[in-house]
């Protein structure tokens, strides 16, 4: 028998209400429907403050339904315990790779990665921002986080 190992993913955005949050409960959809939401730790986290213990944006919540993905969290902000307790640390886009690089406390090597860098299909490797935008960002923004999110989920269950 096969010793399965655990795994933890963090997602991050800004504002933790639109895409992580997105992301978050996509790739738990994906890890539940895989059989391994026992071994999967699934969270998401916003690098800036002014969304804390909201739930997530309509848009966000309205674009997740139609897909059957229910996003069960509540914006909270990145803390420096988060880089000891996950072993993934996923970003939507370059300036959250920077805003986390800078919280990163010192010698705690936690793997930084884009979500998009998982994309099948080629794009500028970010997740854009919706918020400003219209209902449709969220669709588009939907589609690529979760094709990113299917293939994430290969890489963790064969990376453990
Ligand atoms: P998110 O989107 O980073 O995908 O959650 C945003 C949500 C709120 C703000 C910025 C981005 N904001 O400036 O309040």
């Amino acid at each position: 028998m096969t010793a399965h190992r655990t795994s933890s993913v963090l997602f991050v955005c800004l504002g933790n209400i639109c895409r992580s949050p997105l992301a978050e409960g996509v790739f738990l959809h994906l890890v539940t429907e895989a059989g391994a939401a026992e071994r999967i730790t699934v969270d998401s986290a916003g690098t800036g403050a002014w969304h804390v213990g909201e739930r997530p944006d309509p848009r966000s919540l309205e674009v997740a339904a139609r897909h059957g993905v229910h996003l069960p969290g509540h914006a909270r902000r990145v803390t420096s315990d988060d880089f000891r307790r996950f072993d993934r640390i996923v970003a939507m886009d370059r300036s959250n790779l920077r805003n986390l690089e800078a919280l990163r406390p010192d010698g705690v090597a936690t793997p930084l990665e884009l979500l998009r860098d998982h994309d099948p299909e080629p794009g500028d490797g970010e997740v854009p921002d919706p918020y400003y935008g219209g209902e449709d960002g969220f669709e588009r923004v939907y589609a690529m986080v979760r094709r990113s999110c299917e293939a994430l989920l290969d890489d963790v269950l064969t990376d453990g």
